[in-house]
C-alpha cells in the first residue's frame, strides 16, 4: 500500500500510470498521471446520455457500486444531517508554485500538496476539482457549484476523505484563490492538457474554512468507481464566487454533478428502480368511466 501511495503522491515527478490496487474498493482514486505542459487520460465516463451516471456500473466491471452500493453519493443535506464537532477540521496548504491545473474533459482539477486534519485523523491533499452544478443538495437544493478537495490517509490505508465547499455566485464577494486559479482555464480548453498554476496562497480561504461548520458522513466517490467509505465534511455555507469566474467555470465543465443518491444504507436508485423487483402494480378501480 505504501508504495501506491508513494506512486500517487510522486505522479508529477515520476509520470507513469497511477493504477493502484487497494483494499476497501478504492483501487482507483487518481484517474491520471500529469505532467506540465502533458497531456493526461480522458475517463470513459461522461455526464452524457449512454456513457453518464445511469451506466456507469456497466462501463467497467470495477464500477459495479455506482449501480448497487448503498453508501453512495452525493445525498440530500438539511439539519438532521449530522455535523463535524465545531473547530474539528484543520485545512492546511502550504504556498506553493507548483500547483497544475488539469482539464480532465469531465472536470477541471488543481493539483498541490497539502493536509487535513479531520475526525481526529491526518489526511493527505491528493487534488481538488469542482462540479457544476453543486452534488449534494441542502433542503433539496443544488448550489451553483461544488468544490471537492480529496485526501487519502496519512497513515497507509486506503480510506479516502473530501472536504467540499458550496459555491455560491455573488455580485459583491469572491474568493480571491480561486479566483486566480481559475484564471488560467483558458490555458486548458481543451481536454487533456494541463498547465501550471502560480502563487497559489489558500492562507485566507483556509483560516475562514477552519471557522466553518461542516456536515460529516460516510459516502462514496461521486465518479466511478464510486468506491465507498469515504469520508465526507461539506462545509455548510457556501464561499462566494463572482458571476464572470463562475460562467468561465462553467463554460470548460459544463454540467458534471451525479443525480442524488439514496440515503446511507438503503438501496441505490437504480436497484430500487428495476421493475420487476420492487414495482407496486397499482390495483384498478373496476367499472370506472373513461372519457375522451
Ligand atoms: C507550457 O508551454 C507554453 C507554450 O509552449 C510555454 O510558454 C510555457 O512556459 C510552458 N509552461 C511550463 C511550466 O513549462
Ligand atoms: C479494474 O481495476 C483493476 C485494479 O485497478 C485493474 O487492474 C483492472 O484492469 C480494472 N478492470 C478493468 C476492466 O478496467
Ligand atoms: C453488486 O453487483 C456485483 C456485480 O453484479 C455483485 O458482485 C455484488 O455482490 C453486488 N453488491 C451488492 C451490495 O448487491
Ligand atoms: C432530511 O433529510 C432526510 C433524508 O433525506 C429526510 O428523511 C428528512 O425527512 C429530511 N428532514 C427535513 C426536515 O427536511
Ligand atoms: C508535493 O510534494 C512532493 C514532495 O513531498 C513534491 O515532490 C511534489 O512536487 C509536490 N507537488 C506539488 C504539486 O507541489
Ligand atoms: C476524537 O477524539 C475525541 C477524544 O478522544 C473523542 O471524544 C471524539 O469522539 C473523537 N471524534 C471523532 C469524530 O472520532
Amino acid at each position: 500500500m505504501f508504495s501506491t501511495l508513494f506512486a500517487i503522491g510522486f505522479a508529477l515527478v515520476a509520470p507513469r500510470t497511477v493504477v493502484a490496487s487497494c483494499a476497501h474498493g478504492v483501487e482507483w482514486i487518481h484517474p491520471f498521471s500529469a505532467t506540465v505542459n502533458g497531456t493526461v487520460a480522458i475517463p470513459a465516463f461522461s455526464y452524457g446520455t449512454t456513457t453518464g451516471p445511469l451506466n456507469w456500473h456497466n462501463l467497467n466491471t470495477n464500477n459495479t457500486l455506482c449501480g448497487n452500493g448503498t453508501n453512495q453519493s452525493p445525498i440530500l443535506l438539511n439539519t438532521t444531517t449530522s455535523r463535524a464537532p465545531y473547530g474539528s477540521i484543520t485545512l492546511n496548504v502550504p504556498i506553493t508554485d507548483s500547483a497544475v491545473l488539469v482539464n480532465l474533459g469531465t472536470n477541471v482539477e488543481v493539483i498541490l500538496n497539502g493536509t487535513l486534519k479531520a475526525a481526529n485523523s491526518t489526511w493527505k491533499l491528493l487534488q481538488f476539482h469542482f462540479h457544476t452544478p453543486s452534488e449534494h443538495r441542502i433542503d433539496l437544493a443544488h448550489h451553483e457549484a461544488e468544490i471537492h478537495f480529496v485526501f487519502t490517509a496519512s497513515d497507509g490505508s486506503a480510506k479516502l476523505a473530501v472536504l467540499a465547499f458550496f459555491v455560491q455566485v455573488e455580485d459583491e464577494h469572491t474568493t480571491p484563490v480561486i479566483e486566480d486559479i481559475l484564471s488560467y482555464l483558458p490555458d486548458v480548453q481543451i481536454p487533456g492538457t494541463t498547465t501550471q498554476v502560480h502563487a497559489v496562497d489558500m492562507s485566507a480561504f483556509q483560516e475562514h474554512a477552519n471557522k466553518l461548520s461542516y456536515y460529516a458522513y460516510t459516502g462514496s466517490l461521486t465518479t466511478p468507481p464510486c468506491s465507498e467509505s469515504v469520508s465526507w465534511f461539506i462545509a455548510t455555507s457556501p464561499i462566494p464566487l463572482y458571476i464572470k469566474v463562475y460562467k468561465a467555470l462553467k463554460d470548460t465543465t459544463k454540467t458534471n454533478n451525479r443525480y442524488t443518491q439514496d440515503n446511507p444504507g438503503q438501496t441505490s436508485n437504480i436497484e430500487s428502480t428495476i421493475p420487476e423487483k420492487n414495482w407496486v402494480v397499482p390495483t384498478r378501480h373496476k367499472g370506472g368511466s373513461s372519457s375522451h
